[in-house]
């Protein structure tokens, strides 16, 4: 499948999830995969949405970017765009909890300096949720995989979970730099890895979602 005219939505950076209204859960993805995945689609053509947590950076010229804050709110926008999308890639770092209670006034420290408990609930599975309402296997669905260790066998495992068509496998050193190594797997077995800039990473993923067919 080229790319050309095709519609891609791709979701980058962090969420956060809100505790009061002065703090917050989230995790330290800077949104450089995402939006270099984003920026990749678009030179080959594509109409590229770009569904992003709070990140620092601009979004990639010829790019319509969303932005939202919570899993939540990320869920919504993707479903709103999934009807007539052709590739989808979830590159964000969604929070996989958020806070059971939201606090509408700032939470005070306890009398005596106490222990506080944070209760957690789990948030949608944007990915999942996206596979679970696709026809026809359309769109293609490409996930990423952040592991700490038995990278490969819990990628695969992902994959499978979520029905995905290709996932990314990478390292908590990713969430961060300007560089990164990926390991590749499709469901049929093959794997290939590379080490490079986001940028040139971001080329041969977006390549080998199109190769998808
Ligand atoms: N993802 C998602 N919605 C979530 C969590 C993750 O869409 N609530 C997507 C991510 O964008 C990524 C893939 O699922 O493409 C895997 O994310 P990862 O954080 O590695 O895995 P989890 O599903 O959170 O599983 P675990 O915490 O068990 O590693």
């Amino acid at each position: 499948m080229s790319l050309k005219g095709r519609a891609v939505l791709i979701t980058a950076g962090p969420t956060r999830e809100p505790l009061d209204p002065v703090r917050y859960l989230s995790n330290s993805s800077s949104g450089k995969m995402g939006y270099a995945l984003a920026a990749a689609a678009r030179r080959r053509g594509a109409r590229v949405l770009l569904v992003t947590g709070p990140t620092a950076l601009a979004a990639p010229s010829g790019v319509r970017a969303v932005r939202v804050t919570t899993a939540r709110e990320m869920l919504a926008a993707c479903l709103r765009a999934l009807p007539g999308t052709d590739l989808v890639i979830g590159a964000a770092a969604v929070a996989d909890w958020r806070p059971a209670r939201v606090s509408a006034g700032k939470l005070k420290k306890r009398a005596g300096g106490g222990a506080m408990t944070l209760r957690l609930t789990p948030n949608p599975d944007i990915l999942a949720a996206l596979a679970a309402r696709r026809t026809g296997g359309r769109p293609r669905l490409v996930g990423f995989a952040l592991e700490t260790s038995e990278r490969l066998a819990r990628a695969r495992d992902k994959m499978r979970r979520k029905g995905l068509d290709m996932i990314v496998a990478n390292g908590p050193e990713a969430l961060d730099g300007d560089r990164s190594t990926i390991d590749v797997l499709l469901p049929d077995g093959r794997r290939w890895s590379r080490s490079g800039t986001k940028a040139a990473l971001a080329d041969e993923i977006v390549q080998a979602a199109e190769a998808l067919g």
